[in-house]
């Protein structure tokens, strides 16, 4: 058994495991000719169950060409042009390069003497990071498992400070208990649920998140801020943070950043931007000033696995003010204790909400010093541009409309029925039909393997996404999938979308009411 070891007398056993695995895995992607093979739950369940843990293969062959049934076969691959749905990008060779050192050296970043250059180079990153954003000189970080941690932890911060401010206010005695109830923190309609979970778990509840309007373009509206703001206070209630959003999951829309910023500084309250999935912003030769205002936050999150081409995970949290991460700092003897932060012992322990924690800030490192932050950059804006090429295509094509003109690199859209052949003034059409007929677009989409493409909600009515995360995707592979989608929608409407006036026959039930406004045939 100590022959599975990775150690000194292993290294030939590594090389031969990890490149036969390299070989397939390149062989994989270069035979995926769709995203997804459509696959059931139901049919791929019994063969992962079938699989007797208790029965080693004993060989690593072996063991991959299982894989290959289990999961390869059938995984989804981001890497295809005509995967369109989430935020998950196509990954950076690089980056895949830092992946596999970093599991094998396997080090461990929360202490100093688990990790050593591992911990100066995230630092590095971080700082980096920070100075992109624009922080100032007492800014800090530190990598975590995702937007969701990341937000977690500023949130975390953000509710220390409130409670730090409500107890010089009025009175050093007052219990935490007696503060969380009156804090609330403002995001925007259209920020990420991980808001309200991160208030849910701070204490909160996720009714101590006030939702700020939003304008046409889906942006926090400034005015609604102020008066939400005016309100907090009229009530004697404390804003803990407000939440911008910079690129929001389903419309990529940007906040005001600087606005918001503006009502934030008046108000004393601690501005959280979430760009984790408009970081790429910050390296992009043609948008960064879609940012400005980022530079006034409290805390920032970042997610590179989402624009910056990054493996999952690679995300960070940065804040303006590093003596605000000690709102997370616990020492423990064996590991990190007191004496050491005097000496100045750099353990990012001390940061984090995680202890034991992966060097993914390496993946980032890699790629910076291989393509370049420019070159990252680049890639990123070429996506933010197919997005205004599919706006175009879809604000011309008859059988969609479009929700809004993209900011970054998703489209919001849906089906629209047309009238059937003959029909000088078609009737109305009832919107559940409509509904029915893009969401059965969707799942024969993912059914057949040929593209993917993922779905929302938009006022209550179910609309399709691009988002579009591949440089490779091209206009032509947009146009490709539109029609796709309108040929399974009309498959599945036919001509029964527009209702036969006259034909609601006295025996038949009457129909039910269209929950929204009837939607225009074409
Ligand atoms: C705006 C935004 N914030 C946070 C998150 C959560 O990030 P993660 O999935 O990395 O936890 C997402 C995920 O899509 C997001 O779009």
């Amino acid at each position: 058994m100590r022959s599975h070891l990775l150690n000194d007398r292993t290294a030939g056993s590594y090389r031969r495991t990890v490149t036969a695995g390299v070989e397939h895995i390149a062989a994989r992607l270069a035979h995926a000719d769709r995203p997804f093979t459509g696959i059931a739950p139901p049919a791929l369940a019994p063969v992962v169950d079938a699989v007797d843990l208790d029965l080693p293969l004993g060989d690593a062959d072996a063991a991959l060409a299982e894989l290959d049934r289990l999961y390869l076969r059938d995984a989804v691959y981001f890497h295809h042009p005509r995967y369109l749905a989430h935020l998950n990008c196509p990954v950076v060779i690089p980056a895949v390069l830092g992946e596999a050192v970093l599991s094998a050296i396997n080090s461990s970043l929360d202490t100093w003497d688990q990790s050593a250059g591992a911990t100066l180079i995230e630092r590095r990153l971080v700082d980096w990071t920070a100075a992109r954003i624009g922080l100032g000189p007492a800014a800090d970080g530190v990598f975590t498992s995702g937007g969701t941690q990341s937000n977690l932890h500023a949130l975390l911060l953000a509710r220390e400070e409130a409670c730090d401010g409500v107890r010089k206010q009025h009175g050093a005695d007052l219990r935490t208990a007696e503060i969380l109830p009156r804090l609330r923190v403002l995001a925007s309609a259209h920020g990420h649920f991980s808001v309200r979970k991160a208030a849910s778990l701070l204490g909160l509840g996720e009714e101590a998140v006030v939702e700020v309007p939003c304008d046409a373009e889906r942006r926090m509206r400034p005015a609604a801020l102020a008066a939400a703001l005016a309100e907090l206070q009229r009530d004697g209630l404390v804003p803990m943070a407000v939440v911008a959003t910079a690129g929001t999951t389903d419309f990529g829309s940007v906040d005001p950043l600087a606005q918001v910023a503006g009502l934030c500084a008046g108000y004393g309250v601690w501005l959280h931007v979430d760009a984790a999935y408009g970081c790429g912003l910050l390296v992009s030769g043609r948008r960064r000033h879609l940012l400005a205002g980022i530079e006034r936050a409290d805390s920032v999150t970042v997610d590179f696995h989402k624009s910056f081409f990054q493996p999952v995970s690679s995300s960070a949290v940065l804040v303006r003010d590093r003596a605000t991460l000690r709102h997370a700092t616990y020492h423990a003897d064996y590991l990190n204790p007191e004496r050491m932060a005097a000496e100045q012992i750099p353990n990012q322990v001390d940061k984090s909400l995680q202890t034991t924690r992966r060097f993914d800030a390496l993946k980032l490192w890699l790629t910076l010093r291989v393509m370049g932050a420019d070159g990252v950059g680049s890639l990123f804006d070429e996506v933010c541009d197919l997005a205004g090429a599919g706006w175009r295509l879809l604000d011309e094509d008859p059988r969609f409309e479009v929700v809004v003109r993209p900011q970054l690199s998703t489209l919001v859209f849906r089906y629209v029925p047309a009238a059937p052949a003959g029909t000088a003034a078609p009737g109305p059409v009832d919107p559940a039909l409509v509904d029915a007929a893009n969401l059965h677009a969707r799942e024969r989409l993912a059914a057949s393997g040929a593209a993917m493409v993922a779905g929302t909600k938009v006022d209550g009515r179910h609309y399709l996404k691009f988002t579009l995360l591949n440089p490779e995707t091209t206009t032509e592979d947009l146009a490709a999938v539109l029609d796709l989608i309108a040929a399974h929608a009309a498959d599945h409407t036919g001509e029964s979308l527009v209702p036969d006036v006259p034909a609601a026959s006295a025996s038949s039930p009457a129909p039910a009411a269209p929950a929204a406004p009837a939607v225009p045939v074409r």
